[in-house]
């Protein structure tokens, strides 16, 4: 298997990153029921070449600029191979002591590794915090809610706090109102570039999330979030958390810790951070600089499993105060129990029980590599990134809609939409890169991310020209009638997106496009996540006659209580195609990566190897 897996990942180039396969392919190709008899182990590695990999999307192919990173390395493969024989279940400390203390250790020599506060170590004299290894970014941005809801609830259940100073409608004491009345009070925000995860935890925790508009730079500023606090507060409810991004997914956009760390602390929100694909950059200081503010954060998110080349699942949560989480997820069975009750019993920061010995592989990664090589990696992809921005600047039939940051680059031809649209059709049947749609505004972009390690410049020449190649084929008279520029604010509009015909062959609406269109009729709803609509706005004291607090405090909220939104240029949203889940499910998301040659075994830019494991099976 190990020989297999080298030869698989050095031999990546060579294969097709998409797979050209239909739902359902490998049902014929499978018996209906399991074997009654053992089957050969070479029987079922051919199986492996012959039914598995045509239906994989290689992820560790240099050409793969889909979504993020999900990179793997040599030491976390090993390191996780570890792990699984041991395959202990770490949910308390006596459960597996060496589990719990190396996650300990190793969360805080990445803590420092990154830049941030003392305030999140384990060992500090002055924290009450820590960091613990999670599977996704989604889970702890859930967990985050869920421990600053049963906050927020203790609070408003006891007398306010004397640091409560915040007035809304439930500054007075709700000793005996029923928590799930006080639930229904609270709203979280986020912005309009956050993660669909963010809604995701506010339909499971019945939070309303309220969705902001973000600056042209696609960055949620002070201003927006302390106005819609003003105006929710107003209406009754209760501010309870801040989801900032850093890193975003569809342009990789940064919110203004620096501004709205301050509004956080003064209005009781606890402010998450969710920098699931940036925070693998924080290794390097030069690139610190959007994590300023970041000293007022009660909670950080950030997945190894990105660019970190620590395979998935392993996504590192730190928390400024663990006594929140404790008092939301404790339960105290009497088979947990153990003599050493003062040691850290990580089931009490987490929703499931069992957890994984996720610590090894990272352990295994950060000293394999040492920082050093793990900031180089870093810096290696933002430099592929900036070659692959030059190539598409120096050609007018494309633009660069928003700002590069770290390795994302999105573009789109000056022609519109249509044109666009065409070009990445074409790219996804080619199969020769993964690359995915998103919309800025009105406008169709393309997202290039660079994710692999062994990325050379001759791979983004070869990508770029393969770009180029199939625009220009577009572009040729008489091939292609090209359609009145397109904007996606209407849903007609958006409609004629997909119903745009090609001269040289009419095609079925693509994914993409019912994506579009679909993502499009989703705006509007974006943030009825909690199926529910603000109530009316209090007056502002000072500037209005007083008048009574509304009385259902089963709110709802519309997405923008300034009703829908004029401008174009923030309505940005991330689309997949095919979409995550869909990947997912057809190719698994855990992947492997190689080892490097032993000389070579610090240098992750390691492109030869001399050593060749031998054949592939026999087809
Ligand atoms: C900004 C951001 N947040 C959250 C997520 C979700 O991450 P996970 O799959 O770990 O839940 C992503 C995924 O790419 C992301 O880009």
């Amino acid at each position: 298997m190990v020989d297999y897996i080298c030869q698989y990942l050095m031999e990546i180039r060579q294969r097709r990153v998409l797979p050209d396969v239909q739902p359902g392919f490998m049902k014929s190709q499978l018996p209906d029921k399991a074997p009654h008899e053992p089957e050969s182990w070479d029987t079922i590695m051919q199986d492996v070449e012959n039914i598995i990999m045509p239906g994989v999307v290689h992820w560790q192919s240099p050409h793969m600029h889909a979504y993020f990173p999900a990179l793997t390395s040599w030491p976390s493969l090993l390191g996780d191979m570890l792990a699984d024989a041991i395959n202990c279940l770490g949910f308390t400390w006596a459960s597996s002591p060496a589990c719990t203390e190396l996650e300990m250790c190793v969360m805080d020599w990445l803590c420092k590794a990154l830049g941030l506060p003392d305030h999140f170590l384990h060992h500090h004299p002055e924290s009450r915090g820590g960091g613990i290894l999670q599977s996704t970014v989604s889970e702890c941005t859930l967990v985050a809610l869920l421990a600053s809801r049963k906050d927020k609830i203790l609070q408003m259940k006891s007398r306010s706090s004397p640091t409560d100073t915040h007035t809304d409608a439930f500054s007075d004491t709700h000793t005996d109102m029923d928590e799930s009345t006080l639930n229904s009070t609270l709203i979280a925000y986020a912005s309009d570039q956050a993660h669909s995860s963010v809604e995701k935890a506010g339909l499971i925790s019945l939070v309303k999330i309220r969705f902001l508009e973000t600056d042209e730079k696609f960055s949620l500023r002070g201003e927006t979030l302390q106005k819609a606090i003003q105006e929710d507060r107003r209406r009754g409810l209760v501010p309870v958390m801040l989801c900032a991004t850093l890193g975003s997914t569809g342009v990789c956009s940064f919110d203004c810790l620096e501004e709205l760390g301050p509004i956080c602390a003064r209005e009781g929100l606890w402010l998450h951070v969710d920098a699931a694909y940036a925070g693998s950059a924080f290794l390097c200081a030069e690139l610190r600089n959007f994590l300023s503010g970041i000293e007022y954060a009660d909670s950080f998110v950030f997945n190894p499993s990105k660019w970190m080349m620590v395979h998935f699942d392993c996504t590192a949560f730190w928390v400024k105060d663990k006594f929140k989480l404790q008092q939301t997820f404790s339960v105290d069975p009497l088979y947990l129990r153990h003599d050493n009750s003062g040691a850290t019993d990580f089931m009490h920061w987490q929703i499931p029980l069992s957890r994984r010995f996720r610590s090894l592989k990272l352990w295994f990664v950060l000293r394999s590599f040492g920082l050093k090589n793990l900031q180089a990696h870093i810096r290696h992809g933002i430099e592929m990134a900036k070659l692959f921005e030059s190539l598409v600047r120096s050609d007018t039939n494309f633009h660069i809609p928003a700002e590069r940051h770290l390795g994302l680059v999105v573009f789109n031809m000056t022609g519109g939409n249509a044109l666009t649209q065409e070009l990445l059709r074409r790219l996804t049947h080619s199969g020769s890169m993964f690359l995915i749609p998103a919309a800025v505004g009105s406008k169709l972009i393309i997202r290039f991310t660079v994710t692999s390690q062994f990325t050379r410049p001759e791979d983004i020449h070869r990508d770029w020209s393969i770009i180029q190649r199939m625009a220009k084929e577009i572009l040729q008279p008489g091939r292609w009638s090209r359609p009145h520029a397109l904007s996606l604010d209407s849903e007609s509009e958006a409609e004629t997106l997909w119903q745009e015909q090609e001269v040289e062959t009419q095609h079925e609406p693509s994914m993409i496009d019912k994506h579009l269109v679909r993502q499009n009729q989703r705006r509007a709803t974006r943030s009825m996540s909690c199926s529910a609509e603000l109530p009316p706005s209090r007056p502002d004291p000072a500037h209005g006659p007083k008048e009574a607090p509304p009385l259902g405090v089963l709110a709802k909220i519309p997405e923008s209580p300034e009703g829908r939104r004029t401008t174009q240029k923030r309505l940005m949203k991330f689309h997949s195609v095919p979409s995550l889940p869909q990947v997912w499910a057809q190719c698994a998301i855990q992947q492997f990566y190689w080892p490097f040659s032993k000389a070579n075994c610090f240098n992750c830019f390691t492109h030869s190897h001399t050593h060749s494991p031998g054949p592939l099976p026999a087809k």
